[in-house]
């Protein structure tokens, strides 16, 4: 007996001799969490799925996913981590103990854990893409290149593994060293400088798109909606992007919020993160779509589309190397800002341990990131035939890299929002989301839990079915 006292004691003192930090500011705390979700997702995905999916009556239907699935889940997410204060896991268990619930609800946490460390692992592989392509751009590679050439840039790229894990490598490296020098000196001074580079060079090429004569065709393309061009699966997109988009279902926005002053509006703070989220990623739809257009590109084109088609456009026109050059280093930036919030809640959860510190939780997670990394980089190249779920006709021809991708993308992340959602609309205490949200005993309180408790995850649940079938 004794023995337990003193040991719990000594776990108590080493775990108050880390102090738990917080962001600054609640501006701080906007500029970290829209970090995390203004990423690849909005200036790649975005971008190539509205293409494929016929433009602005997508872009509609994303919108209001975003307001009725994105926000409720972001606003539970963060009120779990700051009313937990530790890792993903480690909320949950608190809040479950709180609620008297059964300890099992904490796997949801650690599920969104695992997702983010699975996530980042490719990620950083595609991060390491952005960063050859500001290489390429800079050096002129792309300079009056034909469709072919262009095509080989990429392909010469994906087919070399050492060059893919170089990259990988680096950065891996950036993102370590801003992790591991910790909340305020770290990830908060990077995401300062970082955030406002983004805005401005974002800026930059939108006023650049408005200057070319196809300006107007970009803007109906992403804004006058023709919904004959709707599909069911275009809708299914548009949910599961909201979510990618959002850093929704990878315990980030639990892990951001853990570290959130107590006296700030969640409710305020989540809209405000995702309508700048969404304004980034319609910035990015009206930089690319005029120069696709003024090139006689495809807007369709999928994933390629800044890989392959915009490197075209930038080859074609004047200006190309530097605009191209800035367009690269906006990527690069802001798949780094989303980086460091997937290294984040594993982070927290190692540092959590009476003997590891932030330096050695952020080593020890990071590498095993890069570690898993590798997988990605040899699925382009040396395992571009292994195929482990062959067997299944839905999974024919996909790599490992495919696997993680829809495991995480499809299965966890839907999963994990759907728990959220189901957990703080049906479970948890109602006097929890009471006193984090401050929405008073009024309307405004009944409206979020019934979209949180209804709307969600029946919305969340037909995707999810959807993707399994
Ligand atoms: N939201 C990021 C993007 O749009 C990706 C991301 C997903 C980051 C999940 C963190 C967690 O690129």
């Amino acid at each position: 007996m004794t023995q337990i006292i003193q040991d719990s004691a000594a776990s108590a003192a080493s775990e108050s001799a880390k102090s738990h930090p917080m962001w600054s500011s609640r501006m701080a705390f906007i500029l970290a969490a829209s970090g995390s979700a203004v990423g690849l997702g909005n200036i790649w995905k975005f971008p190539y799925i509205t293409g494929e999916n016929g433009g602005a009556a997508f872009v509609l239907v994303y919108l209001l996913c975003i307001a009725i699935v994105g926000i409720p889940i972001m606003i539970a997410e963060v009120m779990i981590g700051r009313r937990g204060g530790g890792s993903p896991l480690q909320s949950m268990r608190k809040l479950v103990a709180d609620s008297g619930l059964s300890s099992r609800w904490k796997w949801l946490g650690g599920m969104g854990m695992l997702a983010s460390f699975l996530i980042l692992s490719f990620y950083s592989v595609i991060g390491g893409w952005a960063m050859t392509y500001v290489g390429n751009s800079v050096s002129g590679n792309f300079v009056g290149a034909t469709t072919e050439q262009i095509g080989a840039i990429f392909g010469n790229l994906l087919g070399n593994p050492g060059e893919l894990l170089l990259w990988h490598t680096l950065f891996m490296s950036l993102v370590i060293l801003i992790v591991a020098r910790g909340i305020r000196s770290g990830m908060e001074k990077a995401i300062n400088i970082l955030m406002p580079l983004l805005f401005v060079l974002l800026l930059v090429m939108v006023g650049y798109a408005m200057n070319t004569d196809h300006f107007a065709a970009g803007f109906s393309f992403l804004f006058s909606p023709d919904f004959s061009k709707l599909t069911t699966e275009g809708v299914l997109t548009a949910l599961g992007h909201a979510f990618f988009t959002l850093s929704l279902g990878m315990g980030v926005m639990m892990a951001y919020g853990s570290y959130l002053p107590k006296q700030v509006s969640i409710v305020k703070t989540a809209v405000t993160v995702s309508v700048l989220d969404t304004v980034v990623a319609l910035l990015a739809g009206l930089a690319i779509f005029p120069l696709v257009f003024a090139n006689g590109l495809e807007p369709g084109a999928g994933p390629g589309l800044i890989f392959q088609t915009l490197p075209l456009a930038f080859s074609q026109m004047p200006g190309g190397v530097l605009f191209g050059t800035l367009f690269f280093v906006l990527l690069v930036v802001a798949a780094v800002t989303s980086a460091i919030s997937l290294l984040e809640p594993v982070v927290e959860w190692l540092e959590e341990k009476p003997a590891i510190s932030r330096f050695g939780a952020t080593l020890i997670a990071g590498l095993s990131v890069w570690l898993l990394g590798i997988v990605t980089v040899l699925s382009f190249n040396v395992w571009a035939d292994v195929t482990p779920l062959a067997m299944f006709e839905r999974f024919e021809g996909k790599t490992l890299f495919d696997l993680l991708d829809f495991v995480t993308a499809n299965l966890m992340m839907p999963l994990s929002g759907l728990l959220v959602a189901v957990f703080v609309g049906w479970f948890m205490s109602k006097q929890i989301t009471e006193g984090e949200l401050k929405l008073g005993n009024g309307l405004a309180l009944n409206v979020f839990m019934f979209v949180l408790r209804y709307l969600t995850p029946a919305a969340v649940l037909v995707v999810f079915v959807y993707n399994l079938l």
